[in-house]
């Protein structure tokens, strides 16, 4: 598929086929995270794929509890995935005030969004998911305290004939200008 067609074609996916998700093709989607670029070439961004349906459970229990607990579709899902970052150290830190940015970040979305692209190509739904209790999934998957949960994903195949409708975006018009800002 032609990369317009890949981005025109994914949306978020909270609704799954209980069919579970083929190991080669989650490692397809992390060649393509990895081939993500990064601030300075750091690759900090860190992928892990929960396909074990009792720790897949015992995640979104934890994931999901407290005010995360409306999040539910997550646990229909064949496979979640944490996607971790760094907490930036002092230097990076330092970086990041001066800049007023945060390139970890930054770097994680360019690298999950890779991961996501190459899904769809692969016929897997996806949905970036940012709401979930940040300290329950590190301790349930051993993730190391100086580590940064950026965002889980849910993936699995789904029904296509699921009717997705045009994306709900601003117009070009909205939101690019040539040569200067022109925008509202
Ligand atoms: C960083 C980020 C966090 C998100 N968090 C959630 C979430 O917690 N729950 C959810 O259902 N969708 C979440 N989404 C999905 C967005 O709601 C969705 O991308 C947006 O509405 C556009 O729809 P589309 O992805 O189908 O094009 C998140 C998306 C991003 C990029």
């Amino acid at each position: 598929m032609a990369l317009m067609d890949i981005i025109k074609h994914r949306h978020s996916i909270r609704s799954y086929l209980d069919k579970p998700v083929e190991r080669d093709k989650i490692m397809k989607c992390l060649e393509a995270a990895r081939l993500a670029p990064s601030a300075s070439n750091r690759q900090t961004a860190r992928f892990i794929i929960v396909d074990e349906p009792g720790l897949k459970n015992q995640l979104c229990d934890e994931a999901f509890s407290g005010v995360f607990a409306v999040m539910k579709f997550p646990r229909k899902a064949p496979v979640i995935v944490a996607a971790v970052g760094e907490t930036p150290g002092l230097a990076h830190r330092a970086g990041n005030i001066v800049l007023r940015t945060n390139f970890g970040l930054i770097d994680m979305g360019i690298a999950v969004e890779h991961f996501v692209l190459q899904a769809d190509e692969l016929g897997l739904g996806t949905c970036w998911l940012g709401l979930f209790d940040e300290g329950k999934v590190k301790r349930t998957l051993g993730i190391p305290g100086n580590k940064k949960v950026a965002a889980l994903l849910t993936m699995g195949y789904f029904d296509e004939a699921l009717a997705l409708g045009e994306h709900n975006r601003n117009n070009l018009e909205g939101m690019s200008s040539f040569n200067g800002w022109k925008l509202a």
